[in-house]
């Protein structure tokens, strides 16, 4: 089990208990690097920013892994085709809590919009001045998720509940927001209309920078944008400039796309390295969180369980429902 932390261990012991498996536990991340620990292991459990590209898949197969259990629902971190050549099965977690990721979602948009990040600082430095602080009604506003899966589908349930006029982009509607009264547009439509956007779609070759410069210059000026998604959803670049010229009035993330180097340690005593990621973090419309919206006890039990089962399940020779 690749980049394990204390929350993840626990919730694995714990699913574990009474199962034929024996967990290795190791705080390291999965790359060309470190694959060689893996040796002898029958399956390799991995999260977010593994490496599961074929160089490593391939060296996985030569040490006699078969299987590779993603503790996550996206799977853009692996080559699915190179694990299909090497003949090693690939498991996920298709769902967990989508609630979790859900909630996170609405509490970037209400946090970044009241400015309850600066507020937070302020009032603790004995600072009760309001100026800089003024947001606005989400009450009324239009609010377009791009993606209404298992997670865009309750974060637009829950900004209909905020009383927004709701758009939604996704190939395939689903039922039940559209008789809330949820508009499905095209994306464009979408960024042209929505005062919030939030990006709740997976990573492909097809969403790659879906907000790029161009898609920025389409959004309603000022407009707020939300991804809790994967971070190359979004050009950062391009998002840079979007939020200088002000065009994009502010931006919360929960995902990064060179979070792989930054996130899920403590590089408080070190200097940042990524100056685009700096950058950001000098502007007071951005609110970043370090890829956190799964972490609820919640889902975090859940992951574990669905992770041991589907693990088992390979070993006994049988298809998981999970299998990519
Ligand atoms: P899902 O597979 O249930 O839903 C994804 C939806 O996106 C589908 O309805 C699909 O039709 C739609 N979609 C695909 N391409 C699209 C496009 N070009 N434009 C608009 N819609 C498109 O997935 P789920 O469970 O809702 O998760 C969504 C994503 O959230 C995951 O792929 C993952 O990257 C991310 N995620 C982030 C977490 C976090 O901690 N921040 C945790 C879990 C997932």
């Amino acid at each position: 089990m690749f980049s394990t932390k204390p929350y993840d261990r626990r919730g694995f012991d714990a699913a574990a208990e009474g199962h034929p498996i024996d967990i290795e536990a190791l705080d390291t991340r999965l790359d060309r690097h470190t694959v060689a620990l893996a040796q002898g292991a029958d399956a390799v459990c991995i999260f977010v920013n593994d490496d599961a590209s074929a160089p490593v898949l391939d060296a996985l197969a030569a040490g006699g892994t078969k299987t590779v259990a993603l503790r996550c629902a996206g799977f853009n971190n692996v080559d699915l085709e190179a694990a299909r050549r090497l003949g090693i099965t690939v498991v996920r977690v298709p769902s967990y809590s989508p609630n979790a990721v859900a909630e996170h979602t609405i509490a970037l948009i209400l946090s970044l919009n009241r400015h309850i990040h600066r507020a937070y600082n302020r009032v603790r430095d004995g600072n009760f001045a309001l100026d800089g602080l003024v947001g606005f009604d989400v009450a009324g506003k239009t609010a377009a998720v791009i993606g209404t899966g298992q997670i865009g589908m309750i974060v637009a349930r829950l900004l209909w509940h905020f009383r927004c006029d709701v758009l939604a982009v996704d190939p395939y509607p689903d039922e039940h927001l559209l008789e809330l009264g949820v508009e499905y547009v095209d994306l464009d439509v979408a960024l042209e209309r929505a005062d919030i956007v939030t990006l709740n779609c997976p990573l492909t070759d097809d969403t790659h920078h879906l907000i790029d410069a161009a898609t920025i210059s389409q959004m309603k000026s000022g407009a707020m944008l939300v991804n809790t998604g994967r971070g190359a959803l979004v050009d950062t670049v391009a998002m840079l400039d979007g939020l200088k010229s002000g065009q994009v009035g502010s931006l919360a993330l929960d995902v990064y796309e060179e979070e792989g180097e930054l996130f899920f340690e403590d590089r408080s005593a070190e200097i940042i390295d990524d100056d685009v990621f700096a950058r950001l973090q000098t502007m007071p419309n951005v609110l970043i969180t370090a890829h956190q919206g799964f972490l609820t006890r919640e889902a975090l039990a859940s992951i574990a369980e669905t992770t041991i089962a589907n693990v088992l399940t390979v070993a006994s020779g049988s298809v998981s429902p999970n299998q990519l």
